[in-house]
């Protein structure tokens, strides 16, 4: 018979499942814990940190449905297979009825219902549907951008002496991949949110591209400029390097869209849950370098 769980955390192998699992370790040392994977190589490293974990693809309705039996509160972290998302997360939102999960939080994108961005949000939009839909007290944690995204690009920035984007002026209000688990960690482990609640979490501090390559000059100590393309070029610029085209397609979509302040939020919602202020921009971008 499955054992019951105080939590279990999708996306377990991922970057943001492992730090979610390790907060929520930290809040509660007592609590029954659980970890999803979808790969059975990935479980050995968590059963060693005393996580329970669970076996199951977003695509396998039959084993999300075992895997998520005796959960008392689900975070469902957003697939990173963009296009298949909306029926993989469907999935686990089918699966986490059946099996009578008792809240289910869903890390969403910021503004899911108006963001200018393209690519990412319709899928979100519909996962947030299907969750309003399911009768499952649920709440949404709609992340902004993390820092660490702009931070990836600082290495080839460096190489070719300049930052390329199509972000223009918008200005980009992230934080730090660690900022958001912890939100989701205060969200679990809280008092339980009204359904349906909507969190949209962004950083505390912002910055157009051109203050991002000013800081990386700053850090690198050699003059990188911000090259600002169409959406256009800068996808034809990402694919030119060697990324696949979806992804330099969405990259491009979503600059695009923070030109139009897609990106931004001064509403300081996420601080205020995690009861810190965000990690400053910045002091993400340094401690890469
Ligand atoms: N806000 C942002 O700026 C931003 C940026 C990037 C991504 N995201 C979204 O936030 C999520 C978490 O971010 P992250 O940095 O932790 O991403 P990540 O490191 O790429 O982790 C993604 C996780 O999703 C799991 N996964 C993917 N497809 C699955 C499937 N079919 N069945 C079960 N699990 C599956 C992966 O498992 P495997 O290890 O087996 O692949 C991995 O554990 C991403 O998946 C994406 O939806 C947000």
């Amino acid at each position: 018979m499955t054992s019951s769980l105080d939590y279990l955390v999708t996306g377990a192998s991922g970057q943001l499942g492992a730090l979610v699992l390790a907060g929520l370790r930290a809040a509660e040392p007592g609590a029954r814990i659980g970890a999803l994977v979808r790969r059975p190589e990935t479980a050995e490293a968590l059963e060693a940190q005393g996580f329970e974990v669970r076996l199951a693809s977003y695509d396998d309705s039959a084993a999300l449905q075992a895997a998520l039996q005796g959960v008392g509160k689900l975070l469902l972290v957003s697939s990173s297979e963009v296009g298949k998302r909306a029926a993989q997360h469907g999935r686990v939102i089918e699966a986490a009825m059946a099996a009578g999960v008792g809240f289910v939080a869903y890390t969403s994108i910021l503004r899911a219902d108006s963001s200018p961005l393209t690519v990412l949000p319709p899928e979100h939009l519909e996962t947030e549907r299907a969750l309003a839909a399911s009768g499952l007290d649920h709440a949404v944690l709609r992340n902004g951008w993390y820092t660490e995204n702009y931070v990836m690009s600082a290495a080839p920035a460096l190489a070719h002496d300049a930052l390329i984007g199509a972000a223009g002026e918008g200005r980009i209000s992230s934080a730090a991949r660690a900022d958001y688990a912890a939100a989701a960690v205060a969200v679990l482990t809280g008092p339980q949110p009204a359904s349906g609640t909507v969190y949209e979490l962004a950083g505390d501090d912002s910055y157009t591209l051109s203050d991002f390559a000013a800081a990386l000059s700053d850090l690198a100590g050699k003059p990188v400029p911000y090259v600002n393309m169409t959406e256009a070029a800068y996808a034809a610029a990402l694919t030119g390097a060697g990324l696949p085209a979806p992804l330099a397609e969405m990259l491009a979509d979503s600059d695009a869209g923070a030109a139009q302040g897609g990106l931004y939020s001064d509403d300081h919602t996420l601080s205020r849950l995690i009861g810190r202020p965000t990690t400053p921009w910045r002091d993400t971008l340094s401690a890469a370098l």
